[in-house]
């Protein structure tokens, strides 16, 4: 939530800053704004909306400067609007500054700032933390007679001892205009190393194509970045040598391609990204997979007795179908829980407990959390994660990268096949730790093999899902209706329309559905029934001869050449046949398709779903 940018160097910085806000975008879109400094003051445009009305106001009022930070908005304290867009100004316009995250104690930082004589102008919390290293700017200069570099580090510093909450700030000073001081606790900074320049950015994407060489900025670390050089240091510690790590995105990754939204191009990426998260790690000799990265013993690994995994949203949906994979493979007892739950829970863990944090972006503030807490008790804390480089992926014991590429678009599609397929490695990497026969383990191989290619068949089935989109687009209300490995497709489809064409859907159960959603059951409701052959499908068939006996239209997810759904359904969407454990992989494609075709067709941004966002930072 929020993305941060910033730029010291030879160039133009608003070109960078700009450029670099249109990557962040995913992660808020309320407003935009940036501030460049210049000889004698700091110039701040902003605006509230998309970044690309900030470049409008630009091209009317352009800044120069070499220096400069920039900010895209994800509401938090204060309505979207001119006024509340960052960068905010601190003092008497001594610093401004940009920020991601949420200071709690806000109100009484305010509170006494007021009494001191500062006025605030806008709503939000971040403008306390403005007027507070403006205040203790202020204070120092009583004891020195000259601004310096230390001196406004020693103010930021100050302010950071005072602020309870999460941030990743960038600060700028008028009166030292070659300077930007950043700072994190709980939101992401990484900082770009260039020749002669340096980047700040709240994940790496701004940096493609720039640099590849970066530092992935800690808690309660601060950097002072001024041309040519970088000091790192730690609140606690002080000084210390900046970590550098080259980046493997390039330009392309990030690029739409000949695509209309992201959200379809990671859709038909999926075929490749389902590659990538299997590629090296299927050991065809031992008949299992092979995870280097967890980083426990075979030992450890074999004393597990019960795995927890852990995330929010599309990721836990993924969680879910781990759950029945790992239960029926390895035979070990799993829960999901949703990470917000679980931060503040206390469920009796053991030392044979393993806890999987599941994330895309790998900042998301609750799984974040809610790892931290399980670390603090010592259970080994992993991480099945798609961003390298992020929070969580640095701060889990080990884990498991998705290798899926960056996912832009903010209803997630590709992570969460990867994140499938991840858990599908564990099953089976577990399940022959165990009980699992060396032939079955073969099987499963064999099988996982073949899902790349099927997912290409199963996006041949685009045409007839947007023909089902256009019969269905106008209603209002639907229901996603599965069982046992397609449970969770339900509730992940259901979300999808939710999130991007904002109707209301519900995943259920399909057997459940008659203690409760049945009675939603009419004309003007659908039910996206997901049936391929399986031990149940004749359950679910029945379950499904029940809503058409109440009238209610049924759009039918099926296995290719399947005449009897044909005949009940009012629509049929083929998908190729796979392993029952391995369904998901295919379903899920349909139903992202679906979604994406209906909200095209109701007019909506697929790409930007109103009031969300791609990476949710705060809690
Ligand atoms: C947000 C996104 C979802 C995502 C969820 C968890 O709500 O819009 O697409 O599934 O966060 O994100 P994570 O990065 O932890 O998987």
């Amino acid at each position: 939530m929020c993305g941060i940018v910033g730029y010291i160097g030879p160039r133009e910085a608003t070109q960078f800053l700009l450029e670099g806000l249109h990557r962040l975008e995913y992660r808020g879109y309320d407003s935009a704004g940036i501030a460049v400094t210049s000889t004698d003051n700091i110039k701040v445009r902003k605006k509230v909306g998309r970044v690309s009305e900030l470049a409008g106001l630009l091209d009317e009022q352009p800044v120069a400067g070499h220096t400069g930070i920039g900010h895209t908005r994800w509401a938090t304290h204060g309505a979207p609007s001119d006024t509340n867009s960052h960068p905010h100004t601190g003092g008497n316009g001594e610093i401004v500054l940009v920020h991601n995250g949420v200071i709690e104690n806000y109100s009484s930082l305010r509170k006494q700032l007021q009494g001191l004589g500062y006025v605030f102008t806008t709503d939000t919390d971040t403008e306390a933390v403005a007027h507070l290293v403006a205040h203790h700017l202020e204070e120092q200069l009583k004891l020195e007679d000259e601004l310096t570099e230390e001196l406004c580090l020693r103010a930021v510093k100050l302010t950071l001892l005072k602020l309870k909450g999460t941030y990743g700030l960038a600060v700028l000073f008028r009166d030292i205009p070659d300077l930007i001081i950043a700072a994190r606790n709980g939101s992401p900074l990484v900082l770009g190393v260039g020749k002669g320049e340096y980047f700040i950015a709240s994940d790496a994407s701004p940096l493609i194509g720039y640099t590849d060489q970066v530092v992935y900025l800690s808690d309660h670390e601060i950097a002072v970045l001024t041309p040519g050089k970088l000091d790192l240091m730690h609140r606690d510690t002080g000084s210390m040598a900046p970590s550098i790590h080259t980046l493997a995105q390039v330009s392309a990754d990030i690029d739409l391609g000949d695509y209309e939204h992201y959200m379809l191009k990671e859709i038909y990426e999926q075929p490749q990204t389902m590659e990538n998260a299997l590629r090296g790690r299927l050991d065809d000799d031992e008949a299992t997979a092979k995870l280097g990265g967890l980083n426990l013993s075979p030992q450890e690994l074999r004393r597990v007795d019960r795995i927890v995994l852990t995330a929010c949203g599309t990721s836990w949906h993924a969680g879910l179908v781990g759950e029945y994979l790992i239960e029926e493979f390895a035979r070990i007892p799993v829960e999901v829980e949703y990470a917000s739950e679980l931060r503040y829970r206390n469920p009796p863990m053991s030392d044979r407990t393993m806890i999987f944090a599941i994330t895309q972006s790998g900042e998301t503030a609750d799984t974040l959390a809610a790892m931290r807490e399980c670390k603090r008790k010592g259970l080994p804390t992993l991480a099945i994660c798609n961003v390298v480089g992020s929070s969580i992926a640095r701060e889990a014991h080990g884990g498991v990268y998705l290798h899926a590429g960056p996912e832009i678009g903010v209803a997630s599609t590709k992570a969460f096949t990867s994140q499938v397929t991840v858990l599908s490695l564990l099953a089976l990497f577990f399940g022959r730790m165990r009980h699992l026969s060396y032939g079955a383990g073969q099987r499963f191989i064999r099988n996982l093999q073949e899902m790349p290619e099927k997912i290409h068949r199963a996006l041949e089935c685009h045409e007839a899902v947007k023909a089902v989109a256009e019969r269905y687009a106008s209603m209002n209300n639907f229901l996603y209706l599965g069982r046992h490995y397609n449970f969770p497709v339900a509730l992940e489809g259901a979300l999808k329309l939710k999130e991007i064409s904002y109707i209301h859907a519900e995943g259920y159960p399909a057997a459940e559905m008659k203690h409760g959603p049945i009675a939603l059951v009419d004309q003007q409701t659908p039910s996206v029934f997901i049936v391929p052959r399986s031990g149940i499908y004749s359950k679910v068939l029945s379950n499904l001869e029940e809503v058409k006996a109440r009238g209610g239209p049924v759009i039918a997810i099926a296995c290719e050449g399947d005449e009897k759904v044909a005949q009940l359904a009012d629509d049929v969407i083929y998908i190729p046949e796979v392993e029952e454990y391995l369904q998901p992989l295919v379903c899920a494609i349909p139903l992202q398709l679906l979604s994406y075709h209906i909200a095209l067709l109701r007019g909506c941004n697929v790409d930007r779903p109103r009031n969300l966002a791609k990476s949710v930072t705060v809690e």
